[in-house]
């Protein structure tokens, strides 16, 4: 996984204020908790999910007064991991240090929460995500894929498959030559532009060919995890790929759409959009999770064409993030 960024993990809904929630993400069992005491204002504290006393699941406990209690012996933690009470030793009883819970760096924005996977800091970048969005509204879902998330993203960034994998939705035609893409790096985004067409005996234009069209991008992706499909200024589609682990990942699908005045007509076309993400979304998965090995990389043994370039990117940029991070923690010893 690359270090030292913001994941959006799980939606902000999932997180319910009053009661503790158990996810697994970024490969560790993980509790989910609004402190709402005072100081906190329903801030959201991501804890990892395990008691360091007698190692029971924190998550199965409550939340009492802005800390989370442990259900097995009662001990009390705060919003930054400190032990504030074991009740066997009394009130006023030894709290030692042993017993501080891990707590990660996490934030809520736009509908999410993100976990800062990395060491902590004093200052953090901002939370990534897509501009422009403010006049529409969403629908979303969720759905778990048996597969590394480097897969499920890569889905996302393939072209190619759209004529066959969604030949009675998205993919519709037969267009099966791709010219292309135009794609590029920048300021830690992927952007793609995109041409399909029928095979009548041309060959596909490609990448290094083409002069960055003059219209604004069709498909883009942010590192390290979110995603978006502008099929038309008035939908949106977007994605989020939340590591469980090696083997799993969670996609939330959001259809962001130019609200109208009418809230029936809204609410419709949330609906319509929802099954038809579904659906295509379905369709993907029942063949990416077929793909062996379950992790995508450049090393894995895929070989690329032409239109799979916005897979290569991303894959060569992941690889330069992670070696990036690697870096950063040899080189104090280094220096030396
Ligand atoms: S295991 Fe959590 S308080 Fe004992
Ligand atoms: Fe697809």
């Amino acid at each position: 996984m690359i270090p030292d960024q913001w994941y959006a993990v799980v939606e902000s809904k999932e997180v319910p204020e009053g009661k503790p929630v158990a996810f697994r993400r970024l490969g560790q069992d993980l509790v989910f908790w609004r402190d709402t005491s005072a100081s906190g204002e329903r801030k959201i504290v991501v804890m990892r999910d395990h008691c360091p006393h007698r190692q029971a699941k924190l998550s199965k406990g409550k939340l009492v007064e802005g800390n989370i209690e442990c259900p097995f012996h009662g001990f009390l933690f705060d919003h930054a991991g400190a032990c504030q009470l074991i009740p066997a030793n009394g009130k006023n009883g030894p709290r030692p240090k042993i017993f501080q819970t891990k707590v990660y760096p996490s934030r809520e924005a736009y509908g999410f929460i993100w976990v800062w996977k990395g060491e902590p800091r004093k200052e953090y970048p901002p939370i990534p995500f897509f501009e422009g969005l403010e006049e529409y509204q969403y629908g979303s879902f969720h759905k778990e894929w048996a597969t590394h998330y480097t897969r499920a993203i890569e889905n996302q960034l393939d072209l190619a498959h759209l004529p066959f994998v969604h030949a009675d939705t998205i993919g519709r035609g037969n267009k099966t030559l791709v010219n292309g893409p135009y794609s590029i790096l920048e300021d830690e985004s992927i952007y793609v532009w995109f041409d399909f067409q029928r095979d009548h005996g041309q060959v596909a234009i490609r990448p290094a060919e083409l002069d960055k069209p003059d219209k604004s991008w069709q498909l883009s992706f942010k590192f390290p995890n979110i995603w978006m499909l502008r099929p038309s200024s008035r939908i949106q589609l977007f994605a989020a790929f939340a590591p469980i682990d090696d083997e799993k990942t969670m996609i939330y699908i959001r259809s962001y759409y130019k609200a109208t005045k009418y809230q029936l007509v809204n609410v419709i076309i949330s609906k319509i959009t929802a099954l038809f993400s579904r659906k295509i979304l379905s369709q993907d998965e029942e063949i990416v999770v077929t793909q062996t090995p379950k992790q995508g990389g450049l090393d894995c043994g895929d070989k690329y064409i032409p239109a799979d370039r916005p897979i290569l990117l991303y894959h060569t940029h992941r690889d330069e993030l992670i070696r990036a991070g690697e870096w950063e923690k040899l080189s104090p010893a280094v220096s030396v």
